[in-house]
Formats: C-alpha cells, structure tokens, sequence
C-alpha cells in the first residue's frame, strides 16, 4: 500500500508535464487559424462596404476578371472566396494581390480554376453517374483539402522535386507559394 502513493504522486507529475508541454502548442494553432478568419473577415468587409447595393447583380458586371464563377451574384462569389480560404486553411493573399483583385499573377489563382474545373467534372460526370450510392454525392474543396493547401498523396511522396509545368495555366513571374 505505502508504494502506491509514490507511484500516484509519480503518474499526476507525469501527465500535468505533458498537458502543460501539450497547451502552447494547441493555443497557437488555435491562434493561426483565428487570424485567418480575421484577415479574410478585413477583406470581406470592406469589399463588401464599398459594393453595398451591388449584392445581387452578376458578378461578372461588377468585378473585372470573372470566368469560372460566371453566372454568380457578387454576393455569392464574395462567399465562395471565404468558402475557399477556409476549405485550403488560407487568407486571400495566398491567390490574390490584396490591391488588385483581378490579377492573375498568383499562381494559386490560374491553380484554383483548374481545381473548379476539375470539382465540376467531378461531380457532374463521375459522382452523379455512381449507381451504387444514394445520390446526390457531391465532393467540394474541404473533401480533399480538409483545410490544407496540399491534399496528402497517394503513396509515398514523389522523392525528387516535381518540375513547375511550363507555360499552361502558369504565367512568367507568377509567385511560388
Ligand atoms: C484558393 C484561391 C482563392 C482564395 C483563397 C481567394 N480567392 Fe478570390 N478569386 C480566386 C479566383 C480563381 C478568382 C477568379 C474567379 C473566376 O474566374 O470567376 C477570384 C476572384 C475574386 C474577386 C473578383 C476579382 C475581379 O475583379 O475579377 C474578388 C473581389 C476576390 N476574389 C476576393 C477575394 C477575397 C476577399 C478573398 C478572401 C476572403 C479571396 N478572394 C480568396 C481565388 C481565390
Ligand atoms: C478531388 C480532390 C480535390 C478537390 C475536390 C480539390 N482539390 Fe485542390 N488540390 C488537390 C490536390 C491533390 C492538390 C495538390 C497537387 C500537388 O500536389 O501539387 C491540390 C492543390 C490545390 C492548389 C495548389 C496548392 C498548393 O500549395 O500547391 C489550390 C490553390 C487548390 N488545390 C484549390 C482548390 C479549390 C479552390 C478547390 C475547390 C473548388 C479544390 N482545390 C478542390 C485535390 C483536390
């Protein structure tokens, strides 16, 4: 009996040393994704601010560079911006040049439609035709991305570096990240 009161006073030592190594780390992963909702949240209000009373007309009247989200309200395209920050656990700037919206200078942005004409083809001609499955089954950013830039691969990770494509969907001098 006398020995169980060391090895009680031993096991509370143990774990409040792990919980206290584990907290900081989970406060800051916490306060990672806190600041990205705030920061997309910046952007969003003040687009949304200087575009009162355009909420329903058609995106592509009142922005400059709309393709794959042609038949949208500004409001919807405005929600499926913060939609896809948040499905790749990222703010604005990772596709945009905050001061220019319409540039397509990151590459994130050309890999983005790419990703939205992929989604579609997805949905539209592989899962709706899925027999076996009650319907509808649609997949969208999160699926995949599950608040990642990155989706985890197949297998093991390609050992070398992939080369960058050449010309396609990424122009000269387009940023890296
Ligand atoms: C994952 C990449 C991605 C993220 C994150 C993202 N955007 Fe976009 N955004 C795009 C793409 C791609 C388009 C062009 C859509 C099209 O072709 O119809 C676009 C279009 C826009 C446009 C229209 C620009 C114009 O003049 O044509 C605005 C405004 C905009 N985004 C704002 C935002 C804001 C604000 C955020 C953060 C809350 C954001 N975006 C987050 C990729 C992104
Ligand atoms: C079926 C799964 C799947 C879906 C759905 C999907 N993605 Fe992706 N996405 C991927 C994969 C896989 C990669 C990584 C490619 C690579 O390894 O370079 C990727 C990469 C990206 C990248 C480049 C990120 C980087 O750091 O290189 C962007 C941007 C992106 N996706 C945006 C989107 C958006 C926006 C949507 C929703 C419209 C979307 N994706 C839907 C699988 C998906």
């Amino acid at each position: 009996m006398k020995i169980f009161v060391p090895i009680l006073f031993l096991f509370i030592g143990i774990t409040s040393f792990i919980s206290y190594n584990n907290s900081p780390y989970e406060k800051s992963e916490a306060i990672i994704k806190d600041t990205l909702m705030n920061d997309r949240e910046k952007y969003l209000t003040f687009l949304k601010d200087s575009l009162k009373g355009k909420e329903t007309l058609p995106a592509d009247s009142v922005f400059k560079n709309i393709q794959t989200l042609k038949g949208k309200s500004t409001e919807q395209v405005l929600s499926i911006m913060n939609n896809w920050g948040h499905a790749l656990g990222v703010s604005c700037k990772f596709c945009h040049e905050v001061n220019n919206w319409a540039s397509e200078k990151s590459r994130n942005h050309l890999r983005t439609r790419e990703m939205v004409i992929m989604n579609d083809a997805l949905n539209k001609d592989l899962l709706a035709n899925m027999k076996g499955f009650r319907q509808p089954i649609t997949m969208g950013c999160i699926s995949c991305h599950n608040e990642m830039k990155e989706p985890t691969h197949d297998g093991p990770r390609p050992q070398r570096a992939r080369p960058r494509p050449e010309g396609g969907a990424q122009k000269p001098g387009g940023s890296n990240n």
